[in-house]
């Protein structure tokens, strides 16, 4: 009943998955090989009470659910209302039901219809932001403005989701690193949201950022400059009570902590990590 590959945040390793929608009903951002030999696909009513059924059979009592493909907020609201009634019904006992939600889908949403899918169960949201930077924005096809995916944020956190937020690191080069850093801080600050997630960017051998490598019109950064990038980012966040974690398999380090509390503590492990030089060894980034 699964269709592969699948995605999930970090945070979602022990929640069951259902498959709402296969693929990416947008697939357009230059940075993001998940989906690309994945075409987009609703699933039809009867295929998803089964593959509740069959789920069900195997994992009856789940705490988590995390509601998968990329963007099952691009249903239409009665559809997804009708799907986490059935889930709610299915396993009462759930304590958090969790999609991606991207920011074309947010604003796209109205927010008595937003208001209504929170009420209905879906409990939080992850927003790949990926950079706060204008030119970056526009250069990897998000598809959004900064000032666009602010508001994006801020709805989401009016409607009561707990809300999870990712940025990139290096996804700007070493042509746009000051811009990804400053935009990024700006964006996340204005958001404020309850979890900032930060990767590391991956090229893998499908992406469609290749040919800007190969022209030389971007320039990957290396671990050095990848902290130095996330040092200005961090410095600059004016964050409440958010928790900050670095901890994807794509990151040259692992960093975690609460900001702003803990800003003067990161940035002193940042530029400890600086100072040793010492990054994971498995991060291959260009694949
Ligand atoms: C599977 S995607 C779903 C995101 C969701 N569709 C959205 O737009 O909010 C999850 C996240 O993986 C991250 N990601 C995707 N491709 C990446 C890459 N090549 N390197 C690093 N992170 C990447 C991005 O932060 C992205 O938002
Ligand atoms: S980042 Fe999200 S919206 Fe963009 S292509 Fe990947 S899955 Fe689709």
């Amino acid at each position: 009943m699964y269709v592969y590959p699948i995605y999930r945040p970090p945070s979602e390793a022990t929640s069951l998955i259902l498959q709402l929608t296969l693929g990416c009903s947008y697939n357009q951002c230059l940075f993001c090989s998940s989906f690309k030999n994945k075409p987009f696909h609703t699933r039809p009513y009867e295929t998803i009470v089964q593959h509740i059924e069959q789920a069900q059979h195997f994992y009856p009592n789940p705490q988590r659910i995390f509601l998968a493909d990329a963007n099952v907020l691009c249903l239409q609201t009665a559809d997804l209302l009708k799907y986490l009634a059935l889930i709610k019904e299915t396993f009462p006992h759930v304590e958090r039901i969790s999609s991606y939600g991207g920011p074309l889908d947010i604003l796209r949403k109205s927010e008595d219809e937003l208001r209504q899918i929170r009420a209905a169960g879906l409990d939080m949201l992850y927003m790949g932001v990926e950079s706060g930077s204008a030119e970056v924005l526009k250069f990897v096809h998000k598809g959004v403005t900064p000032e666009e995916m602010i508001a994006a944020g801020q709805k989401v956190k009016r409607m009561g989701f707990t809300f999870s937020c990712m940025i990139i690191s290096g996804l700007g080069g070493q042509e746009m690193w000051e811009s990804h850093a400053l935009g990024s801080a700006r964006v996340i600050s204005a958001i404020n949201p309850d979890y900032f997630g930060l990767l590391t960017l991956i090229i893998d051998d499908v992406s469609p950022l290749r040919p800007f490598l190969a022209d030389g019109s971007l320039n990957l950064l290396g671990p050095e400059e990848v902290m130095r990038e996330l040092h200005t980012m961090v410095r600059h966040c004016q964050l409440d009570r958010c928790v900050f974690r670095a901890n994807h398999a794509s990151n040259y380090y692992s960093f975690k902590g609460v900001l702003n509390r803990d800003k003067d503590a990161l940035l002193a492990e940042i530029s400890a990590a600086i100072e040793h030089g010492v990054y994971r060894p498995e991060s291959g980034r260009l694949q």
